[in-house]
């Protein structure tokens, strides 16, 4: 699916951005001790040395609610200005109430109208593409769009091929209505085919929680790595050299590519492949892991609260997750 901005309609942008981290670090070293596995082992083949695990206390809604109050202040806007808000994840709190309603009643943005998304590592993007039609079309003003997980207890901690590689996190973004290019273009794909290449089988109405399949671990992340790796380069690199050929902007006129965390030997495969100079691709794998549909917008609080963005700069979002799903949006820059 491509989606330009048609010549109808509002152009849409990013007003603000917020993220938040749970306090606690676990690091490769610690993980020594868990599994077996090593801090040369992870870094070397992952870019990762550290990830944030979420308190017992803390769930995912209560990750994305700091994130969402960040959001709203850095536009300058209060919490009964959103219209709506759109929290994307792959580890809800519970199955119902949605996330998004539980992030509602925390930040008293009683205005809004409330629901989840999950398209697990490309949630964020996806969600932002769904937001973006909201404010277009002017049913919607002002948009929050949410990437939470509190992904650490769906990690199966006795299995060194996964629970190395995630982190728990949340980051949001205001959408409103613009005067530039705003969100120039998006491309979103899935291959449901593949489901089964990372999958987390028990827990819902397939496999409803019992004793047995509490035992035999199917309410955990199950990941064929080598697997995945090869479908998120190919995948990735497509939807990125797509976007660039539909808009016939070159990769040199990008300030950043900013590719979902997952690891980061995928990371500079895709930068490579697209021709775009290492100071291009932004990586922060090494401090979150993989925080699934919070590190694209985690990535990009960064970016924008170190000063590294001006008005017009142009971004390019690569992002690929369970499903498969994956996608790319190509956006300027203009939170003024
Ligand atoms: N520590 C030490 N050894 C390990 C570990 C570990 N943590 N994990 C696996 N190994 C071993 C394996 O058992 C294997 O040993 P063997 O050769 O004796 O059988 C060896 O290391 C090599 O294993 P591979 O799986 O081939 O290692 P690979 O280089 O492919 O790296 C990895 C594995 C990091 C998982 C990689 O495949 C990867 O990153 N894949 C993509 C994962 C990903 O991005 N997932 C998220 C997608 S997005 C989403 O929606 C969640």
């Amino acid at each position: 699916m491509t989606n330009g901005t048609p010549p109808f309609g509002r152009t849409v942008r990013i007003k603000g951005t917020g993220s938040y981290v749970p306090e606690r670090i676990l690091t490769n070293r610690e993980l020594e001790s868990i599994v077996d596995t090593t801090d040369e082992w992870i870094y070397s083949r992952t870019g990762m040395r550290e990830r944030h695990i979420a308190a017992d206390h803390e769930a995912t809604s209560d990750l994305a609610a700091i994130a969402a109050q960040r959001a709203i202040e850095n536009s300058g806007l209060t919490p009964a200005d959103m219209d709506m808000i759109l929290v994307c994840t792959s580890s809800p709190d519970m199955f119902f109430p949605n996330t998004a309603c539980l992030v509602q009643k925390k930040i008293g943005a009683h205005r809004a109208f409330c629901f989840d998304m999950e398209a697990a590592c490309s949630g964020f993007l996806y969600g932002l593409e769904v937001g973006r039609q909201f404010v277009q079309s002017s049913s919607a003003e002002n948009v929050l769009v949410i990437g939470a997980e509190k992904i650490s207890p769906f990690v199966n901690w006795k299995d060194r091929t996964t629970c190395v590689l995630f982190g728990d996190g949340a980051g949001a973004a205001v959408l409103q209505a613009g005067n530039g290019r705003g969100i120039m273009e998006t491309i979103m794909g899935s291959d449901g085919l593949l489901a089964d290449l990372l999958i987390m089988p028990g827990g819902g109405s397939r496999y409803p929680p019992t004793p047995e399949t509490l035992k035999s671990g199917i309410h955990f992340i199950q990941m064929q790595g080598r697997e995945v790796f090869k479908h998120a380069v190919s995948n990735m690199t497509k939807a990125a050299l797509d976007i660039l050929k539909h808009t016939g902007v070159s990769i040199a006129d990008v300030k950043y590519i900013i590719p979902h965390q997952a690891n980061a030997r995928i990371i500079h495969a895709i930068g490579q492949r697209l021709g775009g100079r290492p100071d291009q691709v932004y990586m922060n794998v090494e401090r979150y892991g993989n925080t699934s549909a919070a590190s694209v917008i985690l990535a990009l609080d960064e970016v924008a609260r170190g000063g590294q963005l001006e008005k017009g700069d142009l971004l390019l979002f690569v992002v690929f997750g369970a499903g498969f799903t994956w996608g790319a949006m190509l956006m300027e820059w203009d939170n003024s």
